[in-house]
This record gives C-alpha cells, sequence and structure tokens, in this order.
C-alpha cells in the first residue's frame, strides 16, 4: 500500500509541498484547507499532471478531516503568512489559535501520524502543536533548520562558484533573527568554509542567511517565500517515509540536550521511520552555545505569550 501523507493548508507552501511530493511518487497525498474549493481544484489540478510525469499517486484536496484518517506523516502550513515589514513574530496569537485547532483534529483521525510543522513563528508553532498532540517528542518536528541551511548553502555556492551538491551547511537554534548559522560545521567538498572565505565575508553570508525569508517577503509583497520551505519539508518527509536515517538540522523538543529543557529548537536529528530517532549533540564553542541558548531564551518568549513555555 502506498504512503499518506496530508498537507493541511493549500497556500503556496501548502500546494507546492503536495507539487513536490507527488513529482518524487512519495506517498498518496491530501490537501486540506478551510476555504472551500481551492484544496479541491489544486488537488485535481496536480492530479491531471501526473500522467505527464508518470507518477502513479492520488492528491485529494478537502475540506473535511475524515479524508485525513491514516496519515503516515502530516505536513501543518496553515496560517497567516507574513507581509512586508511584518516578523514571524507578529504571526503568534493567530497562527496559535489555527494551530491548536489543526492538530486536535489532525491527530484525532490519524494518532499514529509523524507531525513535520511549518507555520510561523515556527517553533512557537511547533511547541503548540506538541502541547496540543499529546505525541511523543520523536512525533512533532519543525521545519526550518533544511530551509536555513539551504539558504547558507545557495550563498556559499554562489560565492564560490561551486555545485551546490559540494555545499553541506549547518543552522541551528530558533527560525528567526537569532538563527545560529555554523561556518565552522560547513564545507565544501569536506573543507570548512571558514578556510575558503575571508571571516567578513563569512559574516555577510551568515547574515543574509537570517535575513534570508524577509529578503523573499520584500521582493512578493503579498506573501512569503514558498519553493525553498516545501522543498525542505518535502526533504523531510523523504527521509521518514523512506526510513532513511539522514541527518538534517530539525526543530525538536529538547529535554536537556544542549543543556536547553522543555522547549523547540533547531538541532541536528537523525530522522527514519520513527521521526526524530536521535537527536545529535555535537561540540559547541562557548560562543556558540551562547548564541544557541539566546536563541532559545527569545523562543522562549514567544511561547511564554501563548501559554506553553
Ligand atoms: C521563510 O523563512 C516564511 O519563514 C519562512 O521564508
Amino acid at each position: 500500500m502506498r504512503k499518506k501523507v496530508t498537507i493541511v493548508g493549500s497556500g503556496n507552501v501548502g500546494a507546492t509541498t503536495a507539487h513536490w511530493i507527488a513529482a518524487k511518487e512519495l506517498a498518496d497525498v491530501v490537501l486540506l484547507d478551510v476555504i472551500e474549493g481551492v484544496p479541491q481544484g489544486k488537488g485535481l489540478d496536480l492530479s491531471e499532471a501526473m500522467p505527464i510525469e508518470k507518477r502513479d499517486v492520488s492528491i485529494v484536496g478537502t475540506n473535511d478531516y475524515a479524508d485525513t484518517a491514516g496519515s503516515d506523516v502530516v505536513v501543518i502550513t496553515a496560517g497567516i503568512a507574513r507581509k512586508p515589514g511584518m516578523s514571524r513574530d507578529d504571526l503568534l496569537n493567530t497562527n496559535y489559535k489555527i494551530m491548536s485547532d489543526v492538530v486536535s483534529k489532525v491527530v484525532a483521525a490519524s494518532p499514529k501520524t509523524i507531525l513535520i510543522v511549518v507555520s510561523n513563528p515556527l517553533d512557537a508553532m511547533a511547541q503548540t502543536a506538541y502541547k496540543q498532540a499529546g505525541l511523543p517528542r520523536e512525533r512533532v518536528i519543525g521545519m526550518a533548520g533544511v530551509l536555513d541551511s539551504a539558504r547558507f548553502r545557495t550563498f556559499i555556492a554562489q560565492e564560490l562558484k561551486v555545485s551546490v551538491e559540494n555545499v553541506t551547511a549547518f543552522v541551528l537554534g530558533g527560525h528567526g533573527d537569532t538563527m545560529v548559522p555554523l561556518a565552522r560545521y560547513s564545507t565544501v567538498a569536506g573543507i570548512p568554509i571558514t578556510e575558503l572565505i575571508a571571516a567578513d565575508r563569512l559574516e555577510e553570508l551568515v547574515q543574509r542567511t537570517r535575513d534570508g525569508g524577509a529578503e523573499i517577503v520584500k521582493y512578493l509583497k503579498t506573501g512569503s517565500a514558498y519553493y525553498a520551505p516545501s522543498a525542505a519539508a518535502t526533504e523531510m518527509v523523504e527521509a521518514i517515509l523512506k526510513d532513511k536515517k539522514k541527518i538534517l538540522p530539525c526543530a525538536a523538543y529538547l529535554e536537556g540536550e544542549y543543556g536547553i529543557h522543555g522547549l523547540f529548537v533547531g538541532v541536528p536529528c537523525k530522522l527514519g521511520a520513527g521521526g526524530i530517532e536521535q537527536i545529535i549533540e555535537i561540540k559547541l564553542t562557548a560562543e556558540e552555545q551562547a548564541a544557541l541558548q539566546k536563541s532559545a531564551d527569545s523562543v522562549k518568549e514567544l511561547c511564554a505569550v501563548i501559554g506553553v513555555a
């Protein structure tokens, strides 16, 4: 039997996630939204592309959670997106209500599922989903690090004029202005980028990574990024469905790792059929650890506002 993935929210991020999943023939897809007609229309349109793409997956658009029953993975993209001048944190209260409602319905229909949270502000929304879901922490994962690392990798590859495939990078911490791109653990064909890019230029690339979401919002004016965010969520879905044991930076609920307790923060995780199968604790310098702690503190502040700290 084919795997089943539900995507909640049929906006740009949700619909494009459906597109990547179908194009890679990873699973049947249920695209759910509260808006009537949009998920049905996008689902049908995408289905009609499958004969051309030679992919046997079903894509169903719906407004009814009953159709999501038995999902292996649920990707939650629902919520309002940023407009120019807004920070991810400005979305907090509205998206908290949406997330709480969505998670209770999703988990009732698919109690064995693994949740991937994409809505912003990411870490606080993952925390909301975790508290609402009552699932083990292995099965509630936030998508941010894969996206932030992909942005950093893009800028490094452009800077050095090398294949993006040669570039690995790690961005830890919260998905916000305090995220922690780890230059020391970022390499080009195994060579640390600190040996290839001068420190001041590297700092510019790090800052562009931190501002990566806002850079896109500024161009689009009416919404935020969706190609890279949806590709990032799809990489996580694939790692889980194919039990790849792939190490990816994800927002995970920490219970003492990195000295952080009871909070979602981006750290390296091993993703497989069980969800987060391992949280990997890498050695940080005192400066990196302080930056991670600062990032965690800002996540905690947001969580406190909505009562999920
Ligand atoms: C981004 O970084 C919207 O948070 C999303 O593009």
